[in-house]
């Protein structure tokens, strides 16, 4: 089999690029190692940048997005049982789109399926061959045996656990771990509130999100080799009651949970993000911790700049775009892994309970909300800068 352009991976980077591929009429093949449903049913991401949004409209898969996701104009933070909001529309004319990232894969797999684009799930032993020549190869296993796809270039989209990165014979990996994980919990319940809180507490950081009218999504900070089985829903609703709430009143609506996870937090950024034929994109190369909600809005910014480059080599033989994409990428990648790094150390506490540390994270809080300045920092790292903001620094 023979291809132009094969992507391993189906999440929101490997998908979204096949889409942005497929408009400009490059072919390309997806491979995902897991079915179908599972893809389309694990829960992750929830917030939308603004041209992250913009992005799937331009794919023209939006529509549902636009009918039933959820438009925020700002967030709050809270802490000192305070709540302060930061107004993204009014500090950049910009706000975010709440709708989750299982719908966004949904939405991108049935638009594949509909156009009869290539995606094949389930395969295994993914193996990339020939990369430093001009014919690259994947090969895999599927239904007992082993298949392969020849193309002209191979991109890793297989997030963080993928094989691809292993690929990148000269790579630098720059990382942080942080001493503490996310306890994540689906509720069947109304949302308490209209926007997110994001809530710093002498027992740990707290967040409120949500999914639908319905649907509310919270997470805990816990440590980091934390056990679900210590936290039962008592628990938990009990620790969501004290941390989130505030001296006006906050009433947390309770609901059944739908489901409970960990997940730890790291920072990590590999460096190049191409060797050869082979492209990363998304979390293949890098990492964030979600506390700015920005993984799955690096993917598709990343997807966009390798979308334009393949585009561009297409259609009039540049090389230029394709050389230029992982220090292009990278940029972005850096700013948002310090916004989300500056997101998580003020807002989390740092379980050896450093008197010095804890001053400092109340000081940039303090500061954020009273300083207007600081405020527009906040709100145009998380509504996103405008994707022009990568080419500036060349
Ligand atoms: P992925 O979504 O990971 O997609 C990669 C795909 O490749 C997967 O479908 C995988 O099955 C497939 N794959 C892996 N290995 C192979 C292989 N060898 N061969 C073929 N296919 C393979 N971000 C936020 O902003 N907020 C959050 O709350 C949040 N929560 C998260 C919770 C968890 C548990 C995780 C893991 C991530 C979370 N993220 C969150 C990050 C966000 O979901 C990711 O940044 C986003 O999924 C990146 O998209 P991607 O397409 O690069 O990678
Ligand atoms: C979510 O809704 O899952 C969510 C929202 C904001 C974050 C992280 C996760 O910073």
């Amino acid at each position: 089999m023979r291809t132009q352009v094969g992507i391993v991976g189906a999440g929101p980077a490997g998908l979204l690029l096949a889409r942005l591929l497929e408009a400009q009429g490059i072919e390309s093949v997806v491979l995902e190692a897991r079915d179908r449903h599972y893809v389309e049913h694990r829960v992750r991401a929830g917030v939308l940048e603004h041209g992250c949004a913009e992005t799937l409209r331009e794919a023209g898969v939006g529509a549902r997005m636009d009918a039933e996701g959820l438009t925020h104009d700002g967030t709050n933070l809270r802490f000192g049982l305070k709540t302060h909001r930061i107004d993204f529309a009014e500090l950049t004319g910009r706000g975010v789109m709440v709708y989750g990232q299982q719908e966004v894969v949904k939405d991108l797999i049935a638009a594949r399926v509909a156009t009869g684009g290539e995606l094949r799930f389930e395969v295994g032993d993914v193996a990339l061959e020939g990369l430093e020549s001009e014919q690259p190869v994947i090969t895999y296993s599927r239904d007992g045996g082993r298949e392969s796809v020849e193309c002209d270039f191979v991109i890793g989209a297989d997030g963080f656990h993928g094989i691809s990165r292993g690929y990148l014979p000269d790579l630098t990996a720059y990382e942080r771990n942080y001493p503490f994980a996310w306890l994540g919990i689906l509720a069947e319940a109304p949302p308490s509130a209209a926007e997110l809180i994001y809530a710093r507490h002498a027992n740990g950081f707290a967040l409120h999100s949500m999914r639908s009218p319905t649907i509310t999504r919270m997470y805990l900070q816990v440590a980091p080799d934390e056990s679900l089985d210590e936290w039962p829903d008592e628990r938990i609703w009990a620790e969501l009651h004290t941390r989130l709430a505030d001296d006006s009143g906050f009433v947390l609506t309770e609901g059944p949970l739908l489901s409970k996870g960990i997940t730890p937090m790291r920072s990590f950024v590999a460096s190049p993000m191409r060797h050869g034929r082979l492209y990363l994109a998304g979390d293949a190369a890098h990492i964030v911790p979600p506390t700015g909600a920005k993984g799955m809005n690096l993917a598709v910014a990343d997807v966009r700049l390798l979308a334009r480059a393949l585009g561009g080599y297409y259609a009039a033989g540049r090389e230029d775009l394709l050389a230029a994409y992982s220090d292009t990428a990278s940029r972005r990648v850096w700013r948002s892994t310090h916004f989300s790094w500056w997101m998580t150390t003020n807002l989390h506490k740092s379980p050896d309970d450093d008197p010095f540390d804890e001053a400092l994270a109340l000081a940039q809080l303090n500061y954020v909300v009273t300083s207007r300045a600081m405020a527009t920092a906040l709100a145009e790292n998380y509504t996103g800068l405008p994707y022009e903001h990568d080419w500036y620094y060349r």
